[in-house]
């Protein structure tokens, strides 16, 4: 029987686009899924997308499409993405195809026979865009999470006895202490649940986008109740073949963001009991990307695409970029500086040059066949030290990685790199090259030998975290197939003398900084520059009347501003529109569409961005007065706070139109 391994993403939120994010936590699990299989095990690994729920219904209803076909078209645009960047998942489960319903209705069906489903009525507050109830709030106050207003709700729904579960979930933390992983969050955890757990609401009645609660349809099942069960219901549970359910379930690893870890660690574990289902072995939280000093994420508009990065400097540098420069379990900032300065350092002057400077002289001095080292005259200490260098590589490498220390793990390759670097320098293979003699050519075998055989090792290390470049290294180190090779026996020495090097041919071309400009003006064009295009998909602002934002919302609709859908005044009431007269306009450095104003309101003057650059000039902005939207949390663009927005008319093909009065009005004055 062969050993398998199991491992799963979050299943991703449909009311936004992908992002680096998004992209950061694939990567890691594909890193994981890749690595297993070289290791010889029977690896299944899934993602999918996350599409019921009132956080959906919304922000399909916003863009003015029912939520199914904007579910389809986001989950689309996520598994498209994973395709492109090859992504070796091996199913993409969507929560509202028939598999998973089926699969959820009999996990309730099995909590609630078990006893730990009962009917009461819940009153509380819940924040939709976490899709929490947060407990010990009042009517109108904030998400402790994200900071949005919680709404009231008050209900009858099906309750799920959370509360018996405190003291087995203890045990369990107790008893395995990897199951949760890093320590940080483990101990989060523990004091959660030892500060008490209540019984947890399970579903709702005020919305329909869900699964309907088994025996009792006027209710839909909890977003999060039907989420988790994907890591099952993929694998065929509660549908007539199990046979994934049974060879795979338990899942060794699922990996999630930091902010999700109480769902996964006490609600997740809690249900599985409750249904006497095994528990995953480990639940491992990463950290937070960070751009522009705040989380990435939609709401925040400070979102990056992978698409520009796969454009401009490829798959790899992204992957590489993301695992090296992020320690893993951490926040981590990212930046297109950064991105560049990493892909050049270590894949193009670092792996990419080794392999072509190595490969290049065995074909000129050689032919392009693997030359036979030295064990006699020819042979150094330095040789020694390489190999030895090797050895500790692979075992270090290994080490890291097992523990999801991806960037320890990469910086103890890449050391293996620097040390090659500096023997080839230092022993002169070129000058070597130029002699005929037979020990000048017995010392050039052996340092091309020497450096081909580490040039190997590293490859085969680094070949789950950059699959591109390390396939085609291998193919032109005449190795055939990296994604067959045995990882687990990877050592020193196996390079066989006389291999045919394949077609050699640079693997990472190196970038300037044009590069950075062309993918930070890909990323501003697809902002718009415009600041209410990357406005979330929330209730309260999406229903703000016509803005900034010249392009449908970004989700793709093309209704997507035009929306029947009907909010009632006090929503409308939460907009804080205000007049206000610009008093300093002037040109964004490097942003064709920004401008940066800065308005008087009367009371108080500030600072806000607006990418109305293409349609109006600076000086002609000064002294007129404008309609801007005063309560909009605050968001940086090009490292610049935007303090509001400017109201604008949207005309075909995005030319923005200000907002304005004919009559004198004062400063300050709100619409309404
Ligand atoms: O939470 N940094 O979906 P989601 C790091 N549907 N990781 C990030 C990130 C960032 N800035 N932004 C997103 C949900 N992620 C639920 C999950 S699972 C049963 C249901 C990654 O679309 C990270 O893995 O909000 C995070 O946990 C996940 O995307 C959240 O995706
Ligand atoms: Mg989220």
């Amino acid at each position: 029987m062969s050993k398998t391994f199991y491992i799963t993403t979050p299943i991703y939120y449909v009311n936004a686009q992908p992002h680096i994010g998004h992209a950061y936590t694939t990567i890691a699990c594909d890193t994981i899924a890749r690595r297993q299989r070289m290791l010889g095990y029977d690896t299944y690994f899934l993602t999918g997308t996350d599409e019921h729920g009132q956080k959906i219904e919304r922000a399909a209803q916003a863009a003015g499409t029912d939520p199914q076909k904007f579910a389809d078209e986001v989950s689309a645009q996520f598994r498209g993405l994973w395709q492109r960047m090859g992504i070796t998942n091996d199913d993409y489960i969507r929560t509202t195809e028939a598999r998973h319903k089926k699969g959820v209705e009999a996990l309730f069906r099995r909590i609630r026979d078990n006893g730990f489903i009962y009917k009461g009525t819940y009153t509380g507050q819940y924040c939709v865009s976490e899709e929490l109830y947060v407990d010990g709030l009042k009517p109108g106050d904030p998400c402790p999470t994200c900071g949005r207003i919680t709404e009231t709700v008050q209900e009858e729904n099906y309750f799920f006895k959370l509360s018996a579960f405190q003291d087995k979930l203890l045990a369990l933390y107790e008893s395995q202490p990897d199951f949760i992983r890093p320590e940080t969050r483990r101990n989060e955890v523990i004091s959660f649940v030892r500060s008490g757990l209540r019984d947890l609401s399970v579903s709702r009645s005020t919305f329909k986008w869900g699964i309907p609660v088994p025996d009792d349809p006027k209710h839909v099942i909890y977003v999060w109740l039907d989420a988790l069960s994907n890591y099952i219901t993929a694998l065929g549970y509660g549908s007539g073949d199990v046979s994934k359910y049974n060879k795979y379930w338990p899942a060794d690893v699922q990996m999630i963001g930091k902010e999700i870890v109480r769902f996964h660690c006490v609600y997740w574990p809690a249900f599985l009991m409750a249904a006497e289902l095994p528990l995953p072995k480990a639940i491992i939280a990463h950290g937070w990307l960070l751009f522009e000093e705040s989380k990435m994420s939609k709401s925040r508009g400070n979102i990056v695409r992978a698409e520009t990065i796969l454009d401009v400097l490829g798959n790899d540098a992204l992957r590489y970029f993301l695992l090296r420069e992020i320690v893993f379990g951490q926040d981590g900032s990212f930046s297109f500086d950064a991105l560049v300065q990493r892909y050049n350092a270590d894949l193009a002057n670092g792996l990419g040059n080794l392999a072509s400077r190595t490969l290049t002289m065995i074909n000129r001095y050689f032919k392009g066949e693997v030359p036979y080292p030295s064990q006699k005259a020819a042979h150094k200490a330095a040789d020694d030290v390489i190999s030895g260098q090797a050895k500790n590589t692979i075992q270090n490498v290994h080490s890291f990685f097992n523990e999801y220390q991806f960037s320890r793990g990469l910086e103890a390759a890449w050391g293996l790199v620097a040390a090659v670097d500096k023997y080839i320098v230092e022993n002169e293979p070129w000058a070597l090259g130029e002699k005929q003699d037979e020990e000048s050519r017995a010392r050039l075998a052996t340092v091309l030998y020497t450096s081909a055989e580490a040039l190997r090792i590293v490859t085969a290390l680094a070949h789950s975290v950059i699959p591109e470049a390390t396939l085609k290294i291998w193919a032109q180190l005449g190795l055939g197939d990296i994604t067959k090779f045995d990882l687990a026996g990877l050592k020193w020495g196996q390079l066989q003398l006389g291999t045919k090097l394949g077609k050699v041919e640079p693997v990472f071309p190196r970038a300037d900084k044009k590069s950075i400009e062309r993918m930070q003006a890909m990323e501003d064009q697809q902002r718009g520059g415009v600041i209410a295009e990357t406005q979330p998909a929330t209730p309260e602002k999406t229903a703000l009347p016509a803005s900034e934002g010249a392009k449908p919302a970004a989700t793709g609709s093309p209704n997507a501003n035009i929306t029947d859908s009907k909010i009632t005044i006090d929503d409308f009431a939460k907009v804080d529109l205000r007049v206000a007269q610009v008093k300093v306009a002037e040109r964004v450095k490097g942003a064709d569409k920004l401008l940066r104003l800065e308005i008087d309101l009367g009371y108080e003057t500030r600072q806000i961005l607006a990418g109305i650059a293409e349609a109006y000039a600076p000086e002609t902005l000064v002294g007129r007065k404008v309609v801007i939207v005063a309560n909009l949390a605050p968001r940086k663009l090009r490292g610049l706070e935007s303090n509001g927005m400017i109201v604008a008319a949207s005309l075909e093909g995005g030319k923005p139109v200000l907002a304005s009065f004919l009559e004198e009005v004062p400063l300050g004055a709100r619409l309404k």
